[in-house]
């Protein structure tokens, strides 16, 4: 397909993940990048030899008629002037995760966007992770039951990456960084309201922003979700366990299968004990295999490329967006009550 006839992307911040952005969006009939712009020298070189046009400023990009859409991956710190600043020219905007770190800011950025009618959403890409959309099929299934319980961990060992990540003024820490895409995952899940949240920050290698956390969220029904990033982690914990009451499943990491394991009747009257060296117990024993089965569910296999094919088509008014503003401001107003919780030591409300 000609350039014309696709929409033009201007990515502002060319770093990891604007080159990971052009390396998307290249295949794509909906879009192309028409350029890039960076504040580094380098990586407006580095842009050059990947066969982009660097813009020579970042006026520039806004003047330009091919710029249909500005591509914002920055730091989290400049989001939001970057995009009003787009918006105000007439362009839609694709902003990274997360939005920004404070809900009036999006709610300003969201105004923006209806004073000058034009796009504006959030890159929530992991929606497309095909760990999450295999655990959401196992959980469809039913074979579970009803699911009572749900765990998302994320784990590396190599501390905070990067330099602005570090940093508070920056937006940086953990639950910024990756709590924004696995509670956004969690909160499709389980469509219910929350009633409360608790969290804790880790500080292991960084006294400024979290380098991991875990939380707990409690929804209206008694489900709870636990979840936790962790940088300090030199063995990982499975990527997703959950329970229901007739079965559980687990997915050990990325890009792996989802195992379940499900009752067919009830508990069998006496349980062979495990006999271990101080004593023995009926309780914990394992099911007879007669009352139990097994089921593999494949990864799913999802287009990330969706997410930039989607934002085409609701410019163009022939789709809805599939990241919804008003989900990606519940998030946000999440994360407001989780630093509120690590800071208070406390439980608090939320959506009651
Ligand atoms: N959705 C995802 O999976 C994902 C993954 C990684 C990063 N991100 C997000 O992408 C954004 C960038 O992260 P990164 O890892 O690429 O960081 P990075 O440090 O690798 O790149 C950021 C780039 O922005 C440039 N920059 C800074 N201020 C600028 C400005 N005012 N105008 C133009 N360029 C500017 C920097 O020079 C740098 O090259 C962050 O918001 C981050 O959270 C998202």
């Amino acid at each position: 397909m000609e350039n014309k006839q696709k929409k033009g992307i201007a990515i502002v911040g060319y770093g990891g993940m604007g080159s990971h952005h052009g390396r998307m969006i290249e295949p794509l009939e909906e879009a192309y990048v028409c350029g890039t712009f960076d504040i580094k020298e380098d990586r407006q070189q580095a842009a050059k030899e990947a066969g982009l046009s660097p813009y020579p400023s970042f006026e520039a990009v806004l003047a330009a008629p091919e710029v249909d859409i500005v591509l914002i991956a920055t730091p989290n710190d400049v989001h939001k002037e970057i995009a009003i600043a787009a918006m105000n020219a007439g362009k839609h905007v694709i902003c990274e995760k997360p939005v920004t770190m404070h809900c009036k800011d999006l709610q300003e950025m969201l105004d923006c966007a209806e004073k000058n009618h034009v796009v504006f959403s959030v890159h929530q890409n992991r929606r497309w992770d095909e760990d999450f959309r295999t655990m959401q099929e196992a959980i469809d299934s039913g074979l579970l039951g009803r699911v009572f319980r749900l765990e998302s961990r994320v784990h590396g060992c190599r501390g905070i990456p990067g330099d602005w990540r570090q940093k508070k003024e920056h937006g940086g820490g953990m639950l910024l960084d990756w709590g924004v895409h696995i509670i956004d995952q969690m909160l499709l899940m389980v469509p219910e309201k929350i009633t409360h949240v608790f969290c804790r920050f880790d500080h292991i290698t960084n006294d400024e922003v979290d380098d991991g956390f875990e939380c707990t969220l409690w929804f209206e029904s008694g489900v709870t979700a636990y979840l936790q990033v962790g940088t300090s982690n030199f063995i990982n914990l499975p990527r997703w366990y959950v329970q229901g009451h007739n079965g559980s499943a687990i997915i050990e990491d990325w890009n792996q299968p989802c195992k379940t394991v499900y009752a067919t009747g009830a508990p069998e009257g006496d349980a062979t004990p495990i006999v271990t060296a101080a004593g023995l117990t009926k309780t914990m024993a394992p099911r007879n295999d007669e009352n139990i089965q097994k089921k593999e569910f494949p990864i799913v296999r999802c287009d990330v490329r969706d997410f930039y094919r989607n934002f085409v088509a609701a410019i163009d008014g022939k789709e809805p967006q599939a990241v919804r503003n008003d989900q990606v401001m519940r998030v946000l107003r999440l994360l407001e009550v989780l630093h509120e919780s690590d800071e208070k030591r406390q439980i608090l409300p939320f959506e009651k």
